[in-house]
């Protein structure tokens, strides 16, 4: 049975990256049954539709969700990343952000991004808005089952790994409400999972040590929007943004989860050859994992070690392609 994929290849740059990945999935073996679906900023302007819920309904009959970027200077900041990527991620339930990272020094470790709560609940608003006694709050929102979901996740994932060592990072020291609803949570899980060794850092410690020292870390789990920053750190520190990829999951499976780069659309390089298709290739090869199909993620994953970090795309595509067909003799 073919895997039902819905395409979204979005705006800017993930169309091109996007159909990079099918071929070289398919090239590696798997069977998509793919239907693209018309969603992104141009859509938006074209005729105002960004993600209505009969087409959210729809994208539920699909096995899986590949999306390339969505956003486009021409829609003010917010509208399709809220109404779009946002709202999949929170109506389907997707409280996993999956990023890993492989560094120059072949050392590979993962983030865990809590991917439903945090400020980007989107809480707050403003009061007398443009007068100069102007107020903008915008709250945090984190649930006692939202950070032990996510964190329990990680454990689990750690647990599997050789390592068995997760790191929690937050900013206790200073968000002492939710910093503290993290921390105890991440204690009391830690009681069931002994064989899992734990360590803290806060955040921005963390990005000193992202950059100096990322060999300590195997597992590492955080809240929605320090998850955000680390993992373009992450992505920089791994030889750049263009390689890195994540996975939204729903660990239960009562929603499709989404695969997509971690870059965004890249107005400034749209059309012109130039966008890395690695990371939307390396999210496809996290997708075909999620749906069981382990051996061929592994192919594609095997076909994009070593191809150039940068480059015209279609350069990056032939050495993927290459390093495929080298692989089946
Ligand atoms: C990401 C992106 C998104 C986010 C944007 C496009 C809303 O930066 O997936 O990291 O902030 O989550
Ligand atoms: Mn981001």
């Amino acid at each position: 049975m073919p895997h039902k994929i819905a395409v979204i290849g979005g705006d800017g740059i993930g169309p091109e990256v996007i159909s990079v990945a099918l071929d070289v999935m398919r090239a590696a073996g798997a069977d998509l049954d793919t239907t693209d679906f018309r969603l992104g900023g141009f859509r938006y302007l074209e005729d105002g539709v960004i993600l209505p819920d009969d087409i959210l309904e729809e994208l539920r009959k699909y096995d899986a969700i590949l999306l390339g970027a969505v956003g486009t200077p021409e829609v003010p900041p917010g509208v399709i990343e809220r109404g779009l990527l946002l709202k999949a991620r929170f109506e389907l339930d997707l409280y996993v952000n999956l990023r890993p990272f492989v560094l120059p020094n072949g050392h590979e470790f993962v983030v865990i991004r809590e991917n439903t709560e945090g400020t980007y609940a989107g809480e707050g608003g403003f009061l007398r808005k443009g007068t100069a006694d102007e107020i903008a709050t915008q709250g945090s929102v984190n649930t006692r089952k939202g950070a032990e979901r996510c964190i329990r996740y990680s454990f689990e994932l750690a647990r599997s790994r050789a390592r068995k060592h997760l790191t929690l990072v937050h900013k206790t020291n200073v968000l002492t409400f939710s910093g503290d609803l993290w921390d105890r949570t991440f204690r009391e899980v830690s009681n069931e999972y002994p064989d899992v060794e734990t360590a803290y850092n806060h955040v921005d410690a963390a990005c000193i040590y992202f950059v100096e020292d990322p060999t300590r870390y195997d597992v590492v789990v955080t809240d929605n929007l320090f998850g955000d920053i680390l993992t373009d750190l992450g992505g920089a520190v791994a030889g750049g943004i263009g390689l890195a990829s994540s996975a939204n999951l729903n660990p239960e499976r009562t929603a499709p989860s989404l695969f997509e780069p971690v870059h965004g659309s890249a107005p400034d390089i749209v059309g012109q050859g130039l966008a890395n298709p690695t990371a939307a290739v390396l999210s496809g090869a996290m997708m075909l994992d999620f749906l069981g199909d382990s051996k061929t993620a592994e192919r594609v994953r095997l076909a994009c070690e070593g191809v150039p970090g940068s480059g015209r795309t279609e350069e990056i595509a032939a050495a993927i392609y290459a390093n495929l067909v080298q692989g089946e003799t």
